[in-house]
């Protein structure tokens, strides 16, 4: 079994150590292989908002840099640790550059059978914030997220009551991960369900104005009326209700946008 980490904090601080932790805690358990790829020594470009990639794919994106091979390494492993530091009160700005570089994956989702851990380090506050957002992050591009752990780790030593609470929620996030690497995927909660209809709604209704979203879900079959969700996993019936009411609400919306620009 292998795990990806994709370190957002510049340095070999709070948050790498933290890894540290889960990982000695997972390996104690079992032989799986952890990478650390460090985003500050990766070649990963700022996006430049030219939206190529959302219309034509990322293979035409005009930065050449390291995404095609950092895309590659969480596709080989089977569950990828997002950790990043708070700052300023959001995640990092090398995990933020790597969230936009790879922002067509929002539009084509495509980790589904991957388990996502999720961790931040803080000196105080902010740690909901980040947490939340890699949790919405990490979902849409198709990760089951098993944990979001955050620890408070502020710059003056802290007491070895604080310490021991930070190992213990460390060690439950390993556990509750490593757990999750074990298992089949979960059924998607009512969240999960309402953004694939969504998505359908919207890749499905602007079609050849927005191609390769149109191409990509068309070929995975998730434009057909029959499909609930992303992957053959059980959806429940109610929340597969909410969302194809959604869907059919969101596509005359469409449409009616559309009839108006057309005007
Ligand atoms: C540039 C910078 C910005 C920070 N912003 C915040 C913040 O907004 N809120 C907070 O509580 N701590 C903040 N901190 C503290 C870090 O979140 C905390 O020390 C963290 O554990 C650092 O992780 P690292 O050692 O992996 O870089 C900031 C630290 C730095 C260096």
């Amino acid at each position: 079994m292998k795990v990806l980490v994709i370190m957002g904090s510049p340095r070999k601080g709070n948050t790498y150590q933290a890894v540290k932790r889960i990982e000695e805690f997972i390996q104690s358990k079992d032989d799986v292989e952890f990478e650390y790829l460090m985003l500050k020594d990766a070649d990963l470009s700022q996006c430049n908002g030219c939206f190529v990639c959302f219309v034509k794919g990322e293979d035409h994106c005009p930065c050449k840099d390291d995404a095609p091979f950092i895309e590659q390494k969480m596709h080989a492993a089977d569950g990828v640790i997002l950790a990043t530091p708070v700052y300023g009160m959001n995640v990092s700005a090398l995990m933020k550059t790597f969230i936009d570089r790879f922002s067509y994956i929002f539009h084509r989702p495509r980790f589904f059978d991957k388990k996502a851990l999720l961790l931040s380090t803080t000196g105080a506050l902010g740690l909901k914030e980040v947490l939340n957002y890699l949790k919405l992050v990490a979902g849409v591009w198709g990760f089951e997220v098993a944990h979001s752990v955050g620890i408070v780790t502020p710059p003056m030593k802290i007491s070895e009551k604080k310490e021991q609470e930070n190992n213990k929620k460390l060690e439950k996030a390993a556990l509750a991960f490593y757990n999750a690497l074990q298992k089949e995927r979960h059924p998607p909660g009512l969240r999960d369900v309402f953004i694939f209809h969504a998505q359908k709604a919207s890749f499905g209704e602007l079609g050849q104005s927005s191609p390769a979203d149109y191409t990509y879900w068309k070929e995975k079959g998730w434009l057909s009326a029959k499909a609930k969700y992303y992957v053959e996993v059980p959806v429940n019936p109610v929340y597969n209700a909410i969302g194809w009411i959604s869907e059919q609400t969101l596509k005359r919306k469409i449409r009616k946008g559309m009839g108006e620009v057309r005007r």
